[in-house]
């Protein structure tokens, strides 16, 4: 399977919608993927219908419940809150091809148990990332990234994204097929954040980043400086 074929797991959210929308109009394949078949649907109907009134022609995307949307990409991208993604991971993980990779967006947001969205939970496995790896079957390389880009950065099709992406994982080779879909988002940029365990702290930034937007009424990204890349 190509790497051309994403799935976005929860992708009837902001999150996931935000990164279809850029990577259909680059020209990606997009399944949409949801606890209801039919949300599915009906989301990637409406996303399509964006992108084709904005001029970005005809683009690729369907909608499947998330099993049927999980087996049909060798790329599957998670995007649930933190509270739905060990069921989530328990709905697709037979699905997931070995060789196919599994990217990690979740960030443990203390509303999962009732508070406050500027503030993270203690993961037993370190981070959420880790936790996915836990959770996936063998032969699924996990890498975490997009924790740090807002939904509204990505959704907002006439402005660039303006972030950096860190990706996390334990393999440079799995973290580098990330590399085309990052390009494809104007104004990301790859950046190697090392290895899984450290999305612990690129999962707390983002609760860092929720307070700013707060504060700041906008929405901000991270750029790292001095890379000569
Ligand atoms: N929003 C952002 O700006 C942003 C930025 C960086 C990282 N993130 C992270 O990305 C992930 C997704 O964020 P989001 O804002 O897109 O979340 P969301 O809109 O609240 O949820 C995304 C999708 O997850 C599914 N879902 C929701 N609750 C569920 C449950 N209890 N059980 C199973 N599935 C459920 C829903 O899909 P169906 O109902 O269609 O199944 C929903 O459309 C989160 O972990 C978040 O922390 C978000």
């Amino acid at each position: 399977m190509s790497d051309k074929r994403i799935a976005v797991i929860g992708g009837t959210g902001d999150q996931g919608k935000g990164l279809a929308l850029r990577w259909a109009r680059a020209g990606f394949e997009i399944i949409i993927g949801s606890r209801d078949a039919a949300r599915a649907v009906a989301a990637a109907d409406a996303m399509r219908a964006t992108l084709e009134s904005n001029g970005s022609g005809s683009v690729r995307i369907t909608g499947a419940a998330n099993p049927e949307a999980a087996v049909s990409a060798s790329i599957v991208v998670l995007t649930v809150p933190f509270a739905a993604q060990v069921g989530t991971l328990k709905e697709i993980r037979e699905r997931l091809a070995p060789g196919s990779l599994l990217v990690d967006v979740t960030v443990p947001l203390e509303p999962a148990v009732g508070g406050k969205p500027t503030r993270t939970l203690g993961v037993w496995a370190g981070s959420a990332a880790e936790q996915c790896a836990e959770l996936s079957p063998p032969g699924v390389e996990v890498v975490s990234a997009f924790h740090n880009v807002s939904a509204d950065a990505l959704a907002d099709l006439e402005h660039e994204a303006e972030c950096d992406i860190l990706v996390c994982g334990d393999s440079k080779e799995a973290k580098a097929r990330l590399r085309p879909l990052i390009a494809a988002i104007a104004g990301c940029r790859y950046v190697d954040g090392g290895p899984l365990a450290n999305s612990r702290t690129v999962e707390a930034m983002t609760a860092l980043l929720i307070g700013l937007n707060i504060r700041y009424k906008t929405h901000t990204g991270i750029r790292i400086t001095g890379l000569k890349e």
